[in-house]
């Protein structure tokens, strides 16, 4: 399943190495994760999240404040994955891996055998990520161009991560689904209250950025309040461009708050692939 990020030749598995016909290799981490991102393929030497941003992430998910949208996210996936057998699973942008190593868990409670890829391209990120699960197989690689042979993901999550639409429709079985969690306009209203002079209420299109490779086959909203206790509040900030624009004050006075309430509004939608070559359309 997973191709040569060099050649595009299929690559082989021996024990710690994945290797292909033209001698690229690609050594496993000892955290058990692979790097198949090429050094022409990074923007900056640091790709992504960085580690404060991530240990960040890891701590506000383990706290549980986001843990029904990851509960929404695998029943969506038990459904549309039900008695089928060896699907390829792709997480795109995965992060520390909350979500993915969740998915696991509730597929395989649900005996739905398959093969999970989380992928992200912050190696901090996927060193984190490796704690979570063993059973995952954990890559450094841009989502914008993977290493997998295409059409073969029978599900692919894309989870507050920036979609790449092409990329989605190389992955993406004529069969499969992408699913797509992004914020609703009113995802963090109070923090934008309190950071933005005019909070802008603005709901980001997932359907819009999608509609020339797939067809919208539902969405689900979900809405809810979050109460933070200063420490998972700091925590968010760091997880959040929002806070990255927001002043010493802001923060300052945010974090006085012993328990701040926050509406949490996420669009999850659920996407298939359209048949035939859409662009050719006129
Ligand atoms: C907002 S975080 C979401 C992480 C995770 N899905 C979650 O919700 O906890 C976005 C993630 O996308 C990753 N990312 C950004 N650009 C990427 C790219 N081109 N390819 C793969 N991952 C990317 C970042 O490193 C970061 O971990
Ligand atoms: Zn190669």
């Amino acid at each position: 399943m997973l191709i040569c990020p060099v050649c595009s030749e299929p690559l082989t598995r021996s024990d710690k190495q994945l290797f292909c016909e033209n001698k690229h290799s690609f050594d496993q981490a000892k955290q058990g994760y692979f790097n198949l991102l090429l050094n022409q393929a990074k923007k900056s030497k640091q790709p992504g999240d960085n580690n404060e941003m991530v240990q960040a992430r890891t701590r506000f998910l383990n706290a549980g404040h986001y843990q029904s949208i990851s509960d929404a996210i695998n029943q969506l996936a038990i459904d549309l994955l039900w008695q089928q057998e060896n699907v390829g699973i792709l997480d795109v942008g995965c992060g520390e891996g909350y979500y993915t190593q969740r998915l696991h868990e509730a597929l395989s409670d649900h005996q739905i055998q398959h093969t999970l890829f989380g992928l992200d391209i912050s190696r901090d990120a996927v060193k984190a990520a490796c704690k979570r699960s063993k059973d995952i197989q954990w890559l450094v690689a841009n989502g914008k161009k993977t290493p997998f042979e295409p059409n073969n993901m029978k599900l692919i999550t894309n989870v507050f991560n920036r979609i790449m639409p092409d990329s989605l429709k190389e992955l993406c079985h004529p069969e499969g689904h992408v699913v797509i969690a992004s914020a609703g306009a009113f995802h963090l209203q109070q923090l934008k209250e309190a950071i933005y002079d005019e909070p802008k209420f603005v709901e980001f299109d997932a359907i819009e950025v999608m509609k020339n490779d797939f067809k919208h086959v539902q969405r689900q909203q979900l809405d809810f309040i979050i109460k933070l206790k200063p420490s998972s509040t700091q925590d968010l900030l760091y997880m959040t461009p929002h806070a990255w624009r927001s002043s010493p004050e802001t923060q300052k006075q945010l974090l006085s708050q012993q328990q701040l309430e926050l509406r949490v509004q996420i669009n999850l939608d659920c996407f298939s692939p359209l048949q035939g070559d859409s662009h050719s359309a006129p």
